[in-house]
């Protein structure tokens, strides 16, 4: 319901939905974009449903403790970052209330965290995919499908960072390109670019120098015409996981936090080490998969994306069989027993049907690794197994997203 009305409020804390929230004086939760716990807002209702309401700060009528000045002239209008300007450690506090909040209204029970893994507030993000609109080049817009320029991002690397300064200088990846991928090896040590082009971009030759020239490091660009590409340089992203190497593709998935990616393989490794017979589900090109086939005695990995499995065989050590199928039709085939199973599925999570299926499989120990704690409450509590351990990662910071590692155990 469209509404005009306005009220002060004080704001209470952060929601997953990226909104800061309060209370109206009906008792109804309010959330607001923007707004630091601690403010007292003067805000406009812009829609009122049953259970919430929507609101438009308008004036900040008192100050929170924790708000910082944003290190960004974006914040607000690209899409992001939602907790630029507040304070890292109330940051921190609210993604665990956030984490606890989802599980015990699936789990009806409270959890404490085994751990918080801080990051660098700032240049961490290795892994980025930015938009070419109209001689822009950026991330989506708040509520909008309109790009927001960005040249210079407090979150990308620096080297992501010149990169992008470095593409902005060619005239034709402005006018024929359509989607630019960013990707930063973990030590630094090599970067690829990617951009998916309407037309010829004629500079490639002068885009893969200028890139060279800039970073000082090894350097791969691949454009992607319609039906075909082309590369100069790196064919592959290679990181460095506790000494292990493990290859990414061009517009793929991989840990985006450059400083906590070891952190994570590390963790998952420590909690899966002794494994016997260990299957790994959603294993992407093998972040977790290598350094992992070290320390147990088998594993079988299975990944949808042919190009990431392609990568993964390139790599593959003797205890390893790779399958590159759906992981629900691997299961439903599956007559094997495992004693862990390690799981890292997309922000969707798993169906309750795959939960069951996992269950049925009756092994020891599962290591769930989610960026999405809602959908990770509801597949732990379909999966039945008890939450041992809790890990939060904070990989994403000034956003609304959450890395989670837990220990189920039966
Ligand atoms: C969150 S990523 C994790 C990848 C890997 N564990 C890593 O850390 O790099 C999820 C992976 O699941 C894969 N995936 C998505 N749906 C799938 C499905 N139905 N069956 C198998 N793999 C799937 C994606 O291609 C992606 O590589």
């Amino acid at each position: 319901m469209k509404n005009n009305r306005e009220e002060t409020i004080i704001v209470e804390g952060l929601a997953y939905n990226g909104y800061a929230f309060g209370r109206l004086s009906n008792g109804k939760i309010v959330f607001v974009p923007c707004v630091v716990p601690g403010d007292k807002v003067k805000i406009a209702i812009e829609d009122e449903k049953s259970q919430y309401a929507i609101g438009e700060a308008i004036e900040v009528v008192e100050e929170s403790v924790h708000r910082v000045p944003p290190e960004c002239e974006l914040f607000t209008r690209c899409g992001g970052c939602q907790f630029l300007n507040v304070d890292y450690k109330k940051q921190i506090d609210e993604r665990v209330k956030i984490v606890q909040r989802e599980i015990s209204r699936s789990l009806k029970k409270e959890v404490t965290f085994d751990g918080v893994i801080e990051s660098p507030r700032l240049r961490y993000r290795r892994r980025a995919k930015l938009f070419i609109e109209r001689k822009i080049i950026g991330f989506k817009m708040v509520k909008s499908d309109k790009v927001v320029p960005v040249g210079r991002c407090p979150i990308l690397t620096e080297k992501l960072e010149k990169a992008l300064i470095t593409l902005y200088s060619f005239n034709s990846v402005l006018k024929n390109g359509i989607e630019v991928f960013l990707g930063e090896s973990n030590k630094g040590d090599e970067v690829i670019v990617g951009i998916k082009a309407k037309e010829k971009i004629r500079e490639i030759h002068d885009i893969y120098h200028a890139l060279e020239d800039e970073l000082k490091v090894d350097v791969g660009l691949r454009i992607f015409y319609p039906g075909k590409y082309s590369t100069l340089g790196k064919s592959y992203l290679r990181d460095n996981l506790l000494g292990e190497t493990v290859k990414y593709n061009y517009f793929s998935f991989f840990q985006a936090n450059i400083f906590l990616v070891d952190k994570l393989v590390e963790k998952v490794v420590d909690l899966a080490r002794g494994g016997k017979k260990v299957l790994e589900l959603f294993a992407g090109s093998g972040t977790f998969t290598i350094p992992l086939s070290r320390v147990v005695e088998s594993i079988v990995a299975v990944e949808l994306d042919k190009k990431a499995v392609e990568l993964l065989e390139k790599e593959k050590p003797e205890n390893l069989e790779v399958f590159n199928m759906d992981v629900e039709e691997f299961i439903r085939k599956s007559k094997e027993i495992y004693d862990t199973i390690i799981l890292d599925p997309p922000r969707i999570g798993i169906t309750k049907d795959l939960a069951e299926r996992i269950r049925g499989l009756n092994a020891d120990r599962i290591i769930y690794i989610s960026c999405s704690p809602p959908t990770f409450a509801r597949d732990i509590k379909n999966i039945g197994y008890n939450l041992s351990r809790i890990f939060l990662f904070d990989m994403f910071p000034n956003t609304y997203h959450i890395e989670l590692v837990a220990l189920l155990e039966r």
